[in-house]
């Protein structure tokens, strides 16, 4: 059966997402995604970055069967390990040694707005321990910055996931890199992409 997702916004940004991790020296290993959602991200990084591994990852099923479709899909099942199920907050996360020997980045796209903020400190807490000294944490979304948003449409966006669930929200860039700062890591670039998101590289540092 095909249980592929489409989620618009995926489609619109993977290019820009794309061009930012092509930046990054990636060693040979794995790329851990966490809140992988349909899995468009996943199958378009790996056949853009052949030399990695692209482990997704999702909490909600359904999210999992899709990320397996778009895998057979793209007939990428040799090379691409199935989803984890991963819920950030459940830890430790079920992750196989050989990948956390030769775990390159963490990256986790549009997750923590639409999660409660345990969900940012536990990824912080997590990533702090899997990842050793010079690996990368990402993230991609909206952010405010000194509180104020950047824009008109993250200020209505942020409205409208208050009303969904009142413990999501667009995040505080400053109270994100605190969270990165206790866990030893360090803002290393914060990268404008189109539609007023940011991209956020966050390096271990200790
Ligand atoms: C807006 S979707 C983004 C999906 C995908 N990253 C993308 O950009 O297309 C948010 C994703 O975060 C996942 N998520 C929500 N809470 C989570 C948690 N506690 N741990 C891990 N992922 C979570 C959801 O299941 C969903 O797939």
């Amino acid at each position: 059966m095909d249980h592929r997702l489409f989620f618009p916004a995926t489609q619109r940004n993977k290019i820009y997402i794309g061009d930012v991790l092509s930046k990054i020296p990636l060693k040979e290993g794995f790329v851990l995604e966490i809140g992988s959602g349909s899995g468009e991200h996943g199958v378009e990084f790996q056949k853009r970055f052949p030399e990695i591994i692209w482990q997704t990852s999702d909490p909600e099923l359904e999210h999992r069967k899709s990320i397996i479709s778009w895998i057979d899909h793209e007939k990428l099942n040799i090379k691409m390990p199935k989803p984890l199920e991963i819920d950030v907050t459940k830890t430790p996360w079920p992750i196989s040694f050989k990948l956390l020997e030769t775990l390159q980045v963490i990256i986790s796209i549009n997750m923590i707005h639409i999660a409660p903020w345990k969900c940012t400190e536990s990824l912080f807490k997590e990533s702090g321990k899997l990842l050793n000294h010079g690996k990368f944490l990402i993230l991609y979304g909206p952010f405010k910055i000194e509180e104020k948003h950047i824009s008109e449409t993250n200020e209505l966006f942020d409205k409208s996931l208050k009303i969904q669930n009142n413990d999501w929200g667009v995040r505080n860039l400053e109270e994100v890199d605190k969270e990165a700062i206790i866990n030893g890591f360090k803002q290393k670039q914060l990268i404008k992409m189109p539609a007023n998101n940011l991209t956020l590289i966050y390096k271990k540092v200790s």
